[in-house]
């Protein structure tokens, strides 16, 4: 019999879900492992999608997406990111991650090698399996915040290198790029002649400093910015992301979305319309537990002697578990049956993390402090 595809069968699966998975079973487990926002999604988005339904507006639509809502999303980019789109730039697709998909879809070869951050979320691996394309990892340096090592990155590229990914603020690290790397990393794209895929998700979970979006450098086509709802807004099960770059790529994106997955979701884009249009309090709301999260597991590691650095944004920190001579595998799957509190390993990120763990700030605050002062307790007991 022929064999499966060599590049999806080879791809590794996400260490966070094996985590997840098995702490399912386990009673009074703290969940420290999971990415996703555990607000109640805001009334007025809730009472969107019921408006939709109950109008019938449950049927196909444009692949690129509802013309209001493109309009719509080009109005935030121009107003928000600072940087001129129009509806045109814009494709919505059914999460962020189908966003990247398909931009990926639209730019990669197979054999092409594409750039992507050492930790990072698991995905981009696994997409860039998906296009039989090598993925090059360049490190993201612990000692210094988990900023890029340029020197090192300069070194990865060969003539088959393409595109770049880039995600800030940053999953798993929190970090944030400032105006100077962003420029840096324009520059280096540029001198290589590579596409630049940003991702830039977590983009309103910010603490310090500003988001600089990649897009407000796009003057040759070269930049696809990413973003999406499901962190912003609290609606992952919503799936809806958009794409913003030069109207010849928006189209093919667009074009790609029929075979992929024929158009985003006609309830969530109605939903998401509300989210764009209507007030704005619940995302500052969120942002404040947020940060008062991060402040909290901040100072536990400070008092325990595990600090290494602050996150500027996301809701993720990474905790260096080196002095127990675990790998971070080991390490999580230990914490969970023994101390019944999940964390996501960090293996799962790339190698620069094997021997970190990575905390999100997606559980309430009580939870997360018996959680926290646990794993310090256990980094410092070796377990
Ligand atoms: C860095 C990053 N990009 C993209 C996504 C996907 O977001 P969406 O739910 O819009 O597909 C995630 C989700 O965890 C993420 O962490």
């Amino acid at each position: 019999m022929k064999l499966f595809n060599h590049y999806t069968s080879n791809m590794p699966t996400s260490g966070i879900q094996k985590i997840f998975e098995l702490s399912q079973g386990i009673e009074g487990c703290i969940h420290l492992e999971v990415g996703q926002p555990d607000f109640r999604t805001p009334e007025h988005i809730l009472d969107a999608i019921v408006q939709a339904g109950k109008d019938g507006f449950t049927k196909y639509t444009a692949a690129a997406g509802i013309p209001e809502l493109r309009q719509a999303i080009a109005k935030k980019v121009t107003e928000k990111n600072g940087f001129s789109a129009e509806a045109k730039n814009v494709v919505v697709s059914p999460g962020a991650v189908c966003s990247i998909m398909s931009s990926l879809i639209a730019l990669a070869e197979p054999g092409d090698e594409i750039l992507i951050p050492d930790p990072a979320w698991p995905n981009y691996i696994m997409q860039a399996a998906c296009v039989a394309c090598k993925a090059v990892r360049y490190p993201l340096v612990p000692s210094h915040g988990f900023q890029i090592d340029f020197d090192s990155l300069e070194r990865l590229v060969t003539p088959k290198t393409k595109i770049m990914i880039i995600n800030a603020p940053g999953n798993p690290t929190g970090v944030v790029f400032s105006r100077e790397t962003i420029e840096r990393i324009v520059k280096f794209v540029k001198k290589h002649d590579l596409f630049l895929i940003s991702d830039e998700v977590y983009e309103e979970i910010i603490f310090e400093g500003n988001h600089i979006s990649t897009g407000l450098y796009n003057d040759d086509g070269r930049i696809v910015s990413i973003f999406g709802f499901s962190k912003t807004y609290a609606v992952p099960g919503l799936r809806l992301g958009y794409t913003v770059c030069e109207e010849k790529l928006a189209d093919l994106i667009a074009k790609l979305q029929t075979p992929l997955v024929s158009c985003p979701t006609s309830v969530s884009q109605k939903a998401c319309l509300a989210a764009l249009e209507g007030p704005q309090q619940p995302v500052y709301d969120m942002l404040k537990v947020y940060r008062e999260r991060r402040d909290v597991a901040i100072e536990i590691l400070k008092n325990s002697g595990h600090y290494l650095y602050t996150p500027s944004g996301a809701f993720y920190i990474l905790i260096d578990i080196s002095g127990t001579g675990m790998n971070s595998d080991d390490f999580a799957l230990t914490l969970l049956k023994e101390k019944k509190v999940a964390v996501a390993p960090g293996e799962t990120f790339g190698n620069t993390t094997s021997s970190f763990v990575r905390v999100s700030f997606t559980t309430d605050i009580d939870k997360l402090i018996e959680g926290m002062e646990i794993l310090c307790e256990s980094i410092t007991a070796g377990l």
